[in-house]
């Protein structure tokens, strides 16, 4: 069966002692959220080495990071490698966030590399895609969404592109409070995995792990997350709020 994941991305919200409340309070919830989804929390990077620390006895929720660079070690200044990523016991680096493509400028270029250094490293990237309301009003959102998934990923090999998961965000329906509906949600996510198992195999598109983050909430999570090619998602706002989070994580049917 393929992995269920619910990933936090808490952006750059909270100041340590609101980040260390958070985190106190999803431990001390931690045997309500379902063992069989994978559930993982992606704070600011400068509290990634604490919160290392705090969560080595608790293995039910896992680190993640909101971005790398993709050089291991030297004169970056400011940046983080996937190697010292590792060396905190991260385990996820959410990729190509629409909000680092669109601030940072990042190419596809930038998160092929990104995405590779990380696979040696293994840690597994959360790589996004996802289009503008002007690219879906204008009906070319399917093209766009394969587009940047062949320009980033194709040139993994099968073993190597089974190790990460595919986030899909529409850009118009992050922050905005205006989901997509649990059909346009499918409707991707379904194509998404159709282009995987006709480029890498059917084995490879049948365990790939796809979420979806979009104003993902409490209220419309079990929606969307029943749909056959949703595996879970990718949650923003909502994710500040650990009762909210532990509503989404359970969501699955
Ligand atoms: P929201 O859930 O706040 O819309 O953010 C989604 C997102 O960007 C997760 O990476």
């Amino acid at each position: 069966m393929r992995k269920k994941l619910v990933a936090g991305n808490w952006k750059m919200n909270l100041n340590y002692g609101e980040a260390k409340q958070l985190l106190a309070k999803l431990i001390e919830i931690k045997s309500q959220f379902n063992p069989a989804t994978e559930i993982v929390i992606c704070p600011p990077a400068i509290y990634l080495s604490a919160f290392s620390e705090h969560l080595r006895n608790h293995p039910e929720i896992k680190l993640g990071a909101q971005n790398c660079y993709f050089q291991d070690t030297g004169a970056f200044t400011g940046e983080i490698s996937p190697l010292q990523l590792k060396s905190l016991g991260v385990k996820y680096c959410i990729i190509g966030h629409s909000e680092r493509r669109e601030h940072f400028n990042e190419s596809y270029e930038v998160l092929s590399k990104k995405v590779k250094a990380l696979l040696k490293h293994e840690i597994i990237p959360v790589f996004c895609c996802g289009e503008q309301l002007e690219v879906r009003n204008s009906n070319v959102h399917k093209e766009f969404i394969m587009k940047q998934i062949e320009d980033s990923l194709f040139q993994l090999k099968p073993n190597e592109i089974s190790e990460i998961v595919i986030a899909y965000e529409p850009i118009w329906a992050i922050g905005t409070g205006k989901t997509a509906t649990a059909e346009q949600a499918q409707e991707v996510q379904g194509l998404i995995r159709a282009r995987i198992t006709k480029q890498f195999g059917e084995q490879v598109g049948n365990a790939m792990t796809i979420i979806y983050g979009g104003s993902c909430k409490g209220d419309n999570a079990k929606e969307i997350f029943a749909q056959a090619d949703v595996d879970g998602g990718l949650v923003g706002g909502a994710s500040l709020n650990a009762e909210e989070f532990l509503q989404i994580s359970n969501s699955f049917q």
